[in-house]
């Protein structure tokens, strides 16, 4: 389906609501019936019939219908949180005494969940390096049920190969999931290279504007009517009304949003590989990745994350960088309009990662301005 039929048009009933090009936010829980006929009829088909907001909007099932048409997937969910996603999907594959394998360093409360919290319902986790495919293999126990990737993840941004990854898990009737964040489904179609489930923090380039948090999961027909009728009703987070409609208007410009983030992103990485005070950068598509093939046989681009080491002395020298940067924001999260910086030493020591590593996050600014600024903060150490 052609993307800008998606992003304009699907899903949208535009003679159902006066003609409004924008959707109307249905800022309703609750919805009523003509006769029991059909308020019987509303729930014989929860998942897609308005009766209730924990279930079915009308606004978000627009959404639904274009995050699905986005991925080539059946059907998709939208949560609260790409962690509410994330833990639903991981949930709907589990049960007391099996076991998971998960990609090292995924998302931070991706591990919480898998290393700390599932734990106290006796499912366990061996994480693994997903640098090497064959990791995967070796770990498989026979109560395996759940393979957890993410592909970048979004510090380190090692890959995995996924089509090679799903062959295995099918052979031992494994689920794959992945978590598709970094890449969005314009860059990186986990579905068509065999993975089963794909989760997202809409709260990145869904979302794209640093003003909402929302998650997504897109999968088959049959999987995700299991999820709705049991995590997703259960646990009930949910995005309301007025975040999926704010997710709605960010969409429209994915393609424009995550094409110049990419790009510049591009740029400043071609400039930091040549740059005599960074030591190293991680990026996908990096002249020096020593993952390019497998990034340029499974992904269109990169995306807007990249990460750097840099040549300083000591955490002062980190910090003096950063905080000589004009045009970057200090801050988590990413995939929003604007440029931001992440370095390790901002958390607790004794840091995970090493102490002078420094995220960035390349918005939408005129990236000539991004790198001169980024040069003019590496000069003052
Ligand atoms: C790669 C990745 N996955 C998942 C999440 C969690 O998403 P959310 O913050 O929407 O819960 C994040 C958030 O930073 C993330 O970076």
């Amino acid at each position: 389906m052609d993307i800008s039929y998606i992003l304009n048009h699907l899903g949208e009933d535009r003679e159902h609501y006066f003609n409004a090009v924008a959707p109307p936010i249905i800022q309703s829980s609750n919805f009523c019936f003509k006769d029991v006929n059909s308020f019987r009829l509303a729930i014989e088909n929860e998942s897609k019939m308005p009766i209730y907001s924990r279930g079915c909007n009308p606004t978000v099932t627009i959404l639904r219908k274009k995050l699905a048409a986005l991925e080539g997937a059946d059907d998709a969910l939208v949560f609260a949180s790409g962690s509410a996603a994330i833990a639903s999907a991981v949930m709907s594959c589990v049960k007391g005494g099996d076991h998971v394998i998960c990609v090292n360093k995924p998302y931070s409360w991706t591990t919480a969940l898998l290393n700390d919290y599932l734990v106290n319902y006796n499912v366990t986790t061996t994480m693994v390096d997903g640098t090497h495919t064959e990791n995967f293999e070796k770990a498989i126990l026979p109560n395996t049920k759940l393979i957890v990737l993410e592909s970048p993840n979004t510090f380190t941004l090692e890959l995995q190969d996924l089509e090679a990854i799903s062959k295995i898990a099918k052979k031992h009737g494994i689920t794959t999931m992945i978590d598709n964040s970094y890449s969005t489904p314009l860059n990186q179609k986990p579905l068509a290279l065999g993975i089963d489930i794909v989760v997202y923090s809409g709260s990145k380039y869904f979302g794209g504007h640093s003003d909402l948090v929302a998650g997504v999961i897109c999968s088959s027909k049959e999987r995700i009517h299991e999820i709705f009728s049991k995590e997703f009703m259960t646990l009930g987070a949910i995005i309301s009304p007025h975040d999926a409609w704010l997710m709605l208007r960010g969409i429209r410009t994915l393609e424009l949003r995550v094409n110049r983030s990419a790009e510049s992103a591009q740029k400043v990485v071609n400039h930091l590989e040549k740059h005599p005070k960074i030591e190293k950068v991680f990026y996908p598509f990096a002249s020096k990745n020593e993952q390019l093939s497998l990034a340029k046989k499974q992904m269109k681009q990169g995306s807007g994350l990249l990460t750097v080491l840099i040549k300083a002395k000591s955490v002062e020298d980190i910090e003096t960088f950063c905080n000589s940067l004009k045009c970057f924001l200090l801050a988590v999260s990413w995939g929003g309009h604007e440029s931001l910086i992440f370095p390790i030493c901002a958390g607790k020591a004794p840091y995970t990662l090493p102490w002078n590593m420094v995220r960035l996050y390349i918005g939408l600014e005129n990236p000539e301005e991004l790198i001169a600024d980024i040069d003019n903060a590496l000069d003052k150490i």
